[in-house]
């Protein structure tokens, strides 16, 4: 569940690596620039009302918005809960259509394994790629096992996601690509396209290469209180404390005046960054960041890391601090930095945000 979290995050709004190009050429734009020059013939000049014109046109960009986050929603939603029905299985089998392999055949011309045939009509409305209305393609990036057990196990459960696709398609006829990005590496998208490697032979697409910040700061402009953890066990000497510091101070620089938060390293025990600010969150103006931008530099990495005391304490202060009506109010989030795993901590999770799921949680372990 906890990885979980952070993956469901990794909705990208928009597309890196290769699929850019595919993204520039079959995007909403270029499709509504030629439905603007077919009707351009037709079109008359008249005289308008500017304010009342883009009143109108706020009316329904607020509509176009809020169908968007909709769709969002109910696919975040069928993730969380596939997600957390999945018991992990690391022998299961799954034959999935991986987009790469489809309707790929060998020299006896047989379905190469993941490929099998998958029917594919050309679209007007994706600019006539031809695609697979009724079902998603799953794509693994080149340098990964396409039979990892965690890629297995993901790809399994969030076959779940297909009927949302289709359904939020129905609803929203406007909607484009829908996709979903594993923290595990694959790429869930839909409606299922067959992708095509360069002339190498590669693949190079790795939706989680996408820059972590911008998803984040996507997902919570409104004001937030924001737990950091910071691994600072053995395993983070050298290079990726470096960039751990880093990391943090970047998330500070996403953070305004309206956000509270803190920052706390762990090992085998919780040390508070600045100690005199022990068990609350403070306000995210420049003082206060500034000030915990200078404790930064005096971490130190040693012992072992034990994330579940890290973790309690973070929801302790979130939970505390909202319930004397401090923070922010809107959304709660732990952001993580660690190169660890942190599936164990389960538990944790479940006991603290489970099923409510108020406070989000960002794993950044994918970076170091
Ligand atoms: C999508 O592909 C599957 C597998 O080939 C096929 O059964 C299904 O009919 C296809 N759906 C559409 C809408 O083409
Ligand atoms: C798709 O192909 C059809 C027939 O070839 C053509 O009439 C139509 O304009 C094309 N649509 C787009 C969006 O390219
Ligand atoms: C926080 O402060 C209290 C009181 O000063 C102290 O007892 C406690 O050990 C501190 N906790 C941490 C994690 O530093
Ligand atoms: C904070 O408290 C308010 C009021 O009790 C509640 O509605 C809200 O869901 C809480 N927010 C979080 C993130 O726990």
């Amino acid at each position: 569940v906890l990885l979980h979290f952070s993956l469901v995050k990794l909705w990208a709004s928009a597309f890196g690596g290769e699929i850019k190009s595919i993204s520039a050429k079959y995007s909403g734009s270029q499709l509504l620039q030629k439905k603007y020059k077919e009707l351009e013939k037709s079109v008359k000049v008249e005289e308008i009302d500017g304010v009342k014109l883009v009143k109108n046109l706020a009316v329904k960009m607020e509509e176009m918005f809020r169908r968007k986050a909709e769709a969002t929603r109910r696919l975040v939603e069928a993730a969380e809960e596939a997600h957390h029905q999945h018991e992990d299985n690391p022998d299961l089998q799954y034959e999935y259509f991986n987009a790469v392999l489809i309707n790929e055949v060998d020299e006896e011309g047989n379905n190469v394994e993941l490929g099998g045939e998958f029917l594919l009509e050309p679209n007007d409305h994706f600019n006539n790629l031809s695609v697979n209305l009724s079902l998603s393609v799953v794509q693994v990036p080149t340098n990964m096992y396409n039979k990892d057990p965690d890629i297995v196990n993901g790809v399994y459960w969030s076959e779940a996601l297909n009927k949302v696709f289709v359904d939020n398609f129905e609803r929203d006829p406007t909607l484009i690509w829908q996709y979903f990005g594993s923290a595990k590496g694959f790429f869930r998208q839909y409606p299922g396209v067959k992708w095509h490697p360069d002339e190498h032979g590669v693949i190079g697409f790795d939706c989680r290469n996408r820059k972590w910040y911008s998803m984040y700061i996507q997902a919570a402009t409104s004001p937030k209180d924001v737990v950091i953890l910071v691994d600072v066990s053995g395993s983070m000497k050298g290079l990726r404390l470096t960039i751990a510091r880093q990391t943090v101070s970047s998330i500070l620089d996403t953070l305004g005046d309206d956000d509270f938060f803190n920052i706390i390293a762990y090992n085998q025990e919780i040390h508070y960054v600045e100690p005199c600010l022990n068990g609350t969150l403070v306000r995210a103006d420049r003082t206060n960041k500034d000030h915990f931008r200078e404790h930064l530099d005096k971490l130190f990495a040693k012992g072992i890391g034990l994330l579940g005391d890290a973790l309690t304490e973070a929801f302790t202060i979130l939970n505390d601090f909202n319930q004397t009506g401090r923070g922010s109010v809107c959304s709660q989030a732990i952001m993580l930095v660690t190169d660890g795993a942190t599936e164990m901590y389960d538990d944790v999770f479940e006991k603290y945000n489970w099923p409510e799921r108020k406070v989000r949680l960002y794993s950044l372990s994918s970076i170091l």
